[in-house]
This record gives structure tokens, C-alpha cells and sequence, in this order.
């Protein structure tokens, strides 16, 4: 007899067609999407030993989320993994779960449409076959590396078997989600059709059982018992070159893993688990997750409002403005462009075609449509229209201002005026306005394609509404809104500045900055702050700095001011801290400095003690919500779960004492904030 259909399953459902097919629907209950649950594993193990007993003619798994397929394990259940004891045996269950999938009798297929994510993806390379429609909202993944780990449920071993080293090792090792269309083209599913054609085509599978196509004889001889170190070192070569094994340990253990057993698949599996269950209790995996909630609760800020402006106007084609409106049109909107010199409008638009072309690669249609939707307009015609107005012209407020006075009269009645300034108040701007409530920041980072973080700055008289709408844009324009009280520098550049002033102290001390960068690359800063210091400008860094010294009580150190006078600006001048050659940084590799760990604690602490005043003033509702600016804004050691938490990992007492001394030898600017006591 067939399973019951009316079988009690919360996340599951099971019914036969005519054919005595079991489709078998996941539905996961109080839900958006699915999610490989503890939970909605367990139910999945009950209905594969009722499956096993009664051998259906075929077994097809689908979907029944509009939002798409599988997105993953449940990334909450891998917080509470704290050693292997606990580790081990969940990923041994989830392996059992997948074993028995892939020894059922009769032929499995996975009908994927949508996100087909981490666990989700190691379920279908469990089934005899996957097929996938082929449509926009249709990717396939194992993005676990991400999260500091590696595919746990058999996806090493399964994507290997399916497409072979080089293709399975690039998905997993980079975590990129790929169309289905190139899934189909890697060999990593069977087939891609057009959506309607997606049940045929999985009766079609489950019925006839195929043969399997052979990964290419390339990828096999790749797989070869000799080659395999070969490739392996090339591998650790590409990913050193982005992670380093102690900061993130899990690629390596990715390559290790494959390197030794990838002729003994069922051993692979084994060690696999192994592996996995070793990297979910690491602090990296622990703090990586950590960022993933972050940016969910970065993603989720402005989710009360709608607001869908159906024009943008961006005035400043400069740096900023240009790439601002590029970014806008990009992600649909209709974006006029104004500049008070119509040479920028031209260099714009020649920067916003070659952004078209980096983002839709050969597609001409979409580039073409991108470029539709951006209009110069040096005369400003668009300001009547914009229902956002983002303002990103020189950093000078008597000049903002009497821009602001003299568009404000065209701008429609309830149209938001945002500025894009980095470190004049906000109160020193909305003055010049009618309705200063209209006036809020939103303080984009450079390179704006780049950079994921957009602050949204409450001035004192910025209107509830305007400050909701707008993190809702920030929102819809695909970048992490952080709403940020007005105060100077903000929360980002307020907590780099320290860090980057201590930098150029010591290069005035004679320290290199070839030691100074690593010292804080070797902490996992994703650049040094000297080559920080000059891709950013030393000009503009100067003008921040000084205004935040003035507020903040920040000694300024003379040699940027030496710098700037001798119009050594930094990479865009040829030279600023470094010579700079083809654009890149001529460095001595061989630079020495007798402490560097005393390098290092002098710029982390300088940034640490920033970001614990700025959490006493409250700068941003959470401490959370610091770690989140921190990552997002300046690529903060994403593996040490930003600042604050660092703090508290690294022990606040031990800190505390690091900062006595250092005040005690370098004076007041290592002054612990009062806020250090309540962490
Ligand atoms: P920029 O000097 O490259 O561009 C400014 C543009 O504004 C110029 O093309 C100029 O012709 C135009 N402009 C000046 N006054 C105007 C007016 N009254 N009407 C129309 N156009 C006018 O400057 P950048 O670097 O793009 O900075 C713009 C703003 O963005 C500033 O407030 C700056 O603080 C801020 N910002 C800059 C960052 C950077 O890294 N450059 C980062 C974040 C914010």
C-alpha cells in the first residue's frame, strides 16, 4: 500500500500520479521560504523509509514556495553548534537523510525552480536527476564558504562525481550562485527548459531513467590521483590570494579534503562530515554567520515603507554624483544628471556606459536600456519631476546652500532632498530650506559599486517620513541601509579617522607604511590604511580629518599637511605615501620595523575605542548595528564579527589594560572611552 497522503507531515506533502509517481511537495510551515530545517529533515526521513518499503515507479521533489526552491540549511541551528559533540552528529544525520535519498530503488529527480541554495542543492545532487527551469529567478548554488564552512551534506563528493573538480571546486570555492542554463553547461544538473515544459520534463526523467551523462574526460583526467596536488597548490595559490588560511580556514580544508579523497568517494563523504563538523564550531563559521544575520538586519531596515520614487535626480556628475546615477539607472530607475559643467556630464556618461558593460557583460539590450534610462541634464530640468533629488556637489556648505535655496521653489511639494555630503552637519544645510524636514543624508562610500554600505543620516529637524522613505530607497537601490544620527563624520568615517591619523603618526615616526599595512592586513583589514589613506585622496582625507579633529578632539598629524601642500595627493596624483606605477602602489617588500604587533594594537585600538564612544553617544540604535556599519562600511575583519563584538571576544579587560598602556606611552588620544566599563 502506498503511504498515506493525508500523513501528518507539517513541512511535507506526498501524492501519486497516475503513473505511481510519488511527487513529493516541501511546503515548510510558518515559512517564506524553505529551509533544510532539523525539523524538515526528520520529516524527510520518514517518508524516505516509507518509500523505501513501497517502491513508487519514480520519485519527483518540488517546491511549493512561490519565493523559490531550497535556500539552505537552517543557518540559526548552526549557532547552537558549539563543539564537535554537538556538531558531529548533526551533520551525520544530515548525511544519513541524504544516503538514503540517493539509495532509493527507483529513479529520484529534483524539479528545481528558484533559489537552489547550500543544503537545497545537496539534496537535488542526492536525487538520480536534477532538472531546473530556465528563467531569471532560477540559481544554483553551495555558497557555504561564505559562512566559514564548506557543503556538509555530500555536496563535495556529489558535485564532484557530477561535473568534475574544476567546475564543482570553482562553485563551491567561490559561493557564486549560476544561472541554470551554465548549471546545464557544467554538467551539474541534467537538464534546463522553459518553465512550462518543467513537469514533462521531470515525469520524462523519473520514468525513463536515462544514463547519466560522464563528466568530460578533461575533468576526469584532472581528477587523476597525479594531478590532483598539482591542482590543488594552484588552488590554494587563488584563494591565498583573497583569504588567508588562518583567518579563513574552510577553502583550505575544501582543497585538502579534495585533494585526498576524491578517488575514494564514500570516504570523501565521511570526511566531509568530518570536516564540516570541525568548521562549524570555529569562531570564524560563528562569526561569519554573525555577518549573514547582520546584513539581514541591515536588508530589513525601511521594510515598513513603500516608496518606489519614478524619477531620480542626481546634481553633481562628479566622483560621486556620476557613479551614484549609474548605479540608480542600473537598478531600473529613470536618473537625469546635472552638473554645472557639461565636460562632467560627458565624463559621466562615459564612465556610467563602461559600468552598463562590466554589469551586463555582452547582453546589448540591457545595456542599451541602462543607458535609456540615465539623461544628462545640464539645465536641471529633472528637478521638477524627481520625487528624490540626490545632491552630490562640492563639499562646501555656503555652496550646498544656495544650491539648495535656488532649487527648492522647482522641487515638488513632498520630494526628498538627500545629500550625499560626508562631513558637513546636516543642521548646517537644511537652513538654507522652506521645509528643512525634506533634508536627509545618504552618505554613499566609494567605489559606489563597490561599496554595499549607504548611510542614511537623521538630521535633528529630518521629518520621520523622509528618514523611512529613504532607507527604504537604499533598500530598493540594492544597498545596505544603516540609519546613522547627524554627527560629525558620521558612524563609518568617524571610527576609519582615528585609524587612519594613526597610520600617518607613525609614518611620521619613520615607521614604513609597507609595515604599517600589513600589520593591519595581518588582522584581516582587507587593505592597509596608508594605500587606504592614498586611494582615498590625502586632500579629501585631510578635509575629513579636520573637520573631525575640530569636533572630536582629534589631533591632526603634520605630515598630512606636508603631504597635500606638496600636492602629493595620493594615487591619483602619482604619489602620495607611495609612488604609484599603472595605478598600483610600488612597495618594498622588504621594509622591517622592529614591533609590528605594537603597530597593530596602535591602529586597532585607535578604531575600537571610536566605535565604543560612538556606541556611549549612540550614533546607531545597536551595538549590533555598529559591528554592521563597521563590515559593511570598511570592510572590518568580517571573520571577527565587526568591532564591538570583538571587543567582548578578545576580552574587554584585557583591552582595557592594552589601552592603559598605550596612553601611558603614546598619551591621551589612547584614552579608554567611558563606554569600555558597560561592555
Ligand atoms: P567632485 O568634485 O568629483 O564632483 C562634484 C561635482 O559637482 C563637479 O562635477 C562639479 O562641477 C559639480 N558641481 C559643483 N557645484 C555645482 C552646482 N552648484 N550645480 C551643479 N553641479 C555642481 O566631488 P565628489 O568627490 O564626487 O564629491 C561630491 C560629494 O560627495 C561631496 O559632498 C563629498 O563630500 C561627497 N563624498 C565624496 C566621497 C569621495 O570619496 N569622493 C565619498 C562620499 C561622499
Amino acid at each position: 500500500m502506498s503511504p498515506d497522503l493525508a500523513s501528518n507531515y507539517t513541512h511535507w506533502k506526498l501524492e501519486y500520479d497516475d503513473h505511481n509517481v510519488a511527487w513529493l511537495h516541501l511546503d515548510m510551515a510558518d515559512s517564506k521560504v524553505n529551509l533544510l530545517s532539523g525539523e524538515v529533515l526528520e520529516q524527510l526521513r520518514s517518508i524516505l523509509e516509507d518509500l523505501e518499503s513501497y517502491s513508487p515507479q519514480g520519485v519527483i521533489i518540488q517546491s511549493d514556495k512561490k519565493a523559490g526552491f531550497i535556500f539552505g540549511a537552517d543557518i540559526k541551528e548552526f549557532l547552537e553548534l558549539d563543539d564537535i559533540a554537538q556538531s558531529q552528529p548533526f551533520l551525520d544525520r544530515g548525511h544519513e537523510i541524504m544516503d538514503k535519498l540517493a539509495a532509493l530503488r527507483c529513479p529520484t529527480v529534483s524539479m528545481v525552480k528558484g533559489m537552489c541554495l547550500g543544503g537545497g542543492l545537496e539534496l537535488s545532487l542526492a536525487c538520480d536527476y536534477i532538472v531546473a527551469a530556465d528563467d531569471a529567478s532560477t540559481r544554483l548554488g553551495l555558497p557555504e564558504i561564505k559562512l566559514g564552512i564548506h557543503p556538509g551534506y555530500g555536496g563535495t563528493a556529489r558535485s564532484i562525481e557530477r561535473c568534475g573538480p574544476l567546475p564543482a571546486m570553482d562553485l563551491m570555492l567561490t559561493g557564486r550562485a549560476i544561472p541554470a542554463r551554465t548549471a546545464k553547461k557544467i554538467n551539474l544538473i541534467d537538464d534546463c527548459v522553459p518553465e512550462r515544459q518543467l513537469k514533462q520534463a521531470a515525469i520524462t526523467y523519473a520514468l525513463e531513467a536515462p544514463k547519466r551523462k560522464r563528466s568530460p574526460l578533461m575533468q576526469r583526467v584532472a581528477n587523476s590521483r597525479l594531478l590532483r596536488p598539482l591542482v590543488a597548490s594552484q588552488m590554494r595559490k587563488q584563494v591565498g590570494r583573497k583569504a588567508r588560511e588562518q583567518h579563513y580556514p574552510a577553502p583550505y580544508h575544501l582543497i585538502d579534503l579534495w585533494q585526498n579523497y576524491a578517488s575514494q568517494p564514500k570516504r570523501m563523504l565521511r570526511e566531509e562530515a568530518r570536516s564540516v563538523a570541525e568548521l562549524a564550531t570555529s569562531k570564524t563559521a560563528h562569526n561569519l554567520v554573525r555577518v549573514f544575520f547582520l546584513q539581514e538586519q541591515l536588508k530589513s531596515q525601511g521594510k515598513q515603507v513603500d516608496f518606489e520614487p519614478e524619477h531620480v535626480h542626481v546634481i553633481g556628475g562628479g566622483i560621486m554624483g556620476g557613479d551614484i546615477a549609474a548605479w540608480c539607472a542600473i537598478q531600473g530607475y529613470n536618473v537625469t544628471v546635472q552638473d554645472q559643467e557639461p565636460k562632467r556630464l560627458a565624463q559621466t556618461f562615459k564612465r556610467a556606459q563602461a559600468s552598463f558593460k562590466k554589469k551586463y557583460k555582452r547582453d546589448r539590450r540591457a545595456i542599451i536600456a541602462a543607458g535609456d534610462r540615465l539623461m544628462p541634464d545640464h539645465k536641471g530640468y529633472g528637478i521638477s519631476r524627481a520625487d528624490i533629488i540626490i545632491e552630490a556637489i562640492f563639499e562646501d556648505a555656503d555652496v550646498k546652500r544656495e544650491l539648495y535655496q535656488s532649487i527648492e521653489p522647482r522641487m515638488k511639494a513632498d520630494a526628498i532632498l538627500a545629500t550625499n555630503t560626508s562631513s558637513i552637519r546636516l543642521e548646517d544645510l537644511s537652513s538654507a530650506l522652506a521645509q528643512p524636514g525634506r533634508l536627509v543624508g545618504l552618505h554613499f562610500f566609494n567605489p559606489v559599486a563597490k561599496m554595499p554600505l549607504v548611510e542614511i543620516i537623521r538630521g535633528e529637524q529630518t521629518d520621520e517620513a523622509v528618514m523611512q522613505k529613504t532607507l527604504a530607497f537604499g533598500r530598493n537601490i540594492g544597498k545596505l541601509p544603516l540609519a546613522v544620527k547627524s554627527s560629525p563624520g558620521f558612524l563609518v568615517n568617524r571610527i576609519l579617522m582615528p585609524y587612519l591619523l594613526e597610520a600617518v603618526t607613525m609614518v611620521g615616526e619613520g615607521v614604513p607604511p609597507e609595515v604599517i599595512d600589513k600589520a593591519a592586513t595581518d588582522f584581516g583589514m582587507p587593505m592597509g590604511p596608508i594605500e587606504l589613506a592614498d586611494t582615498v585622496g590625502l586632500d579629501i582625507c585631510k578635509s575629513v580629518a579636520e573637520i573631525l579633529s575640530a569636533a572630536l578632539d582629534m589631533p591632526l598629524p603634520d605630515n598630512l599637511s606636508a603631504m597635500t601642500n606638496a600636492n602629493k595627493l595620493g594615487k591619483k596624483s602619482g604619489e602620495g605615501f607611495y609612488r604609484y606605477r599603472n595605478g598600483k602602489a610600488v612597495k618594498n617588500r622588504s621594509a622591517q620595523h622592529g614591533d609590528i604587533k605594537k603597530v597593530q594594537d596602535r591602529l586597532i585600538m585607535r578604531l575600537l575605542n571610536e566605535a565604543t564612544a560612538c556606541l556611549r553617544e549612540q550614533i546607531v540604535e545597536s551595538d549590533d548595528l555598529i559591528d554592521a556599519g563597521v563590515i559593511f562600511g570598511t570592510g572590518f575583519a568580517p571573520f571577527r564579527g565587526g568591532p564591538i563584538h570583538y571587543i567582548r571576544d578578545a576580552g574587554t579587560e584585557r583591552l582595557a589594560q592594552r589601552m592603559d598602556e598605550l596612553q601611558r606611552e603614546y598619551g591621551e588620544r589612547f584614552q579608554s572611552d567611558a563606554a569600555w566599563a558597560g561592555l
